[in-house]
């Protein structure tokens, strides 16, 4: 599964893959997509992102390389400039970006930023609510939602009142009670003690095993390596690289042109001399390193 990398000088003819072109439907793609904000900065140029059934893409990079302004996009929360972008196969526009909206959950980066109603239950309710359920259904969904992140608890809190990584989760719980066909999370693990980052991990694993597609935008090359079937790498607005972990996280003027370092498993593999087994989590280091010593010395 790949898509065209190529970038092309902004304001310059895009010439990108379209969307219909590929042999399977993306269930999410942007095509030759420019943003610039209000204050002039122009913070992607020409690209083109499409996110595939059952897989998950990290979108890697450094800060301000554009990560979030791309994702912003994938649910039509910033609204296509230049470009456009097709959802389940159909061309978003004013009239029909709602179903953006159903079919792509988005986790922010700020949590707070996503907070609508007084009590975490309304907040978590509020998405299904939106989209048709009956308050029971929505109440019963939202239960659901918080309960497989541990949340349980914060249920008749105040959102505004909780620390940030409880409305990390309180903002996850409501994408899920949505139940989008892709998940779009922005730096899920930032600010999360290490039992709440395992658990938001772990979901991520059953959203995965559940065949949801996730886009998961982060700097953490370690989580990317752990996460990704798919990376795509920005920086200053373009996309530069994309494909398999055990391909971008050896290439090495790739990853010093997205200002990025190589995982950890990726350094520790050159330094014990296994890296032509392409390790790129701690278990794939731990797998090639005992199918070393596995073998007989001469
Ligand atoms: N609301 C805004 N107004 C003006 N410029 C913005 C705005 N939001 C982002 N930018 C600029 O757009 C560029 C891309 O920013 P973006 O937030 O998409 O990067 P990012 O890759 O998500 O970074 P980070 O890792 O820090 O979250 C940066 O130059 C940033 O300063
Ligand atoms: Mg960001």
């Amino acid at each position: 599964m790949s898509h065209d990398t190529n970038t092309t000088e902004y304001g310059s003819e895009c010439t990108h893959k379209h969307p219909m072109e590929f042999d399977e439907e993306p269930l999410v793609a942007l095509h030759c997509l420019s943003h610039t904000y209000p204050d002039g900065t122009r913070s992607v140029h020409d690209v083109s992102f499409a996110v595939f059934e059952d897989e998950t893409v990290g979108l890697i990079g450094a800060n301000g390389a554009g990560k979030s302004t791309l994702m912003e996009h994938l649910n039509g929360l910033l609204e296509v400039q230049a470009g456009e972008l097709r959802v389940v196969g159909e061309l978003i526009t004013d009239e029909n970006v709602e179903l953006a909206r159903q079919e792509v959950g988005f986790v922010f980066q700020d949590a707070d930023a996503q907070i609508v109603a007084p009590t975490v239950l309304d907040d978590v309710m509020f998405g299904p609510l939106n989209y048709g359920a009956s308050r029971e259904e929505a109440r019963e969904r939202a239960h659901e939602a918080l309960e497989r992140l541990d949340a349980g608890h914060l249920v008749d809190r105040v959102p505004h009142h909780l620390s940030g990584g409880e409305k990390r989760l309180v903002a996850i719980a409501g994408v899920l009670a949505m139940d989008p066909s892709v998940i779009v999370m922005d730096e899920p693990l930032a600010g999360l003690d290490p039992a709440r980052e395992r658990r938001v991990r772990e979901v991520i694993e059953e959203l995965q095993a559940d065949g949801i597609s996730l886009v998961v935008a982060t700097h953490d090359v370690d989580f990317a390596a752990a996460v990704a079937d798919r990376l795509v790498a920005m920086t200053d607005g373009d996309i530069v690289g994309d494909g398999p972990p055990d391909e971008l996280f050896y290439d090495d003027a790739l990853l010093q042109r997205a200002n990025l370092e190589p995982p950890t498993a990726v350094r520790m593999a050159r330094e014990l001399d296994v890296e032509e087994a392409d390790p790129v989590t701690e278990d794939e280091l731990v797998a090639a390193l005992s199918r070393r010593q596995a073998v007989p010395g001469p």
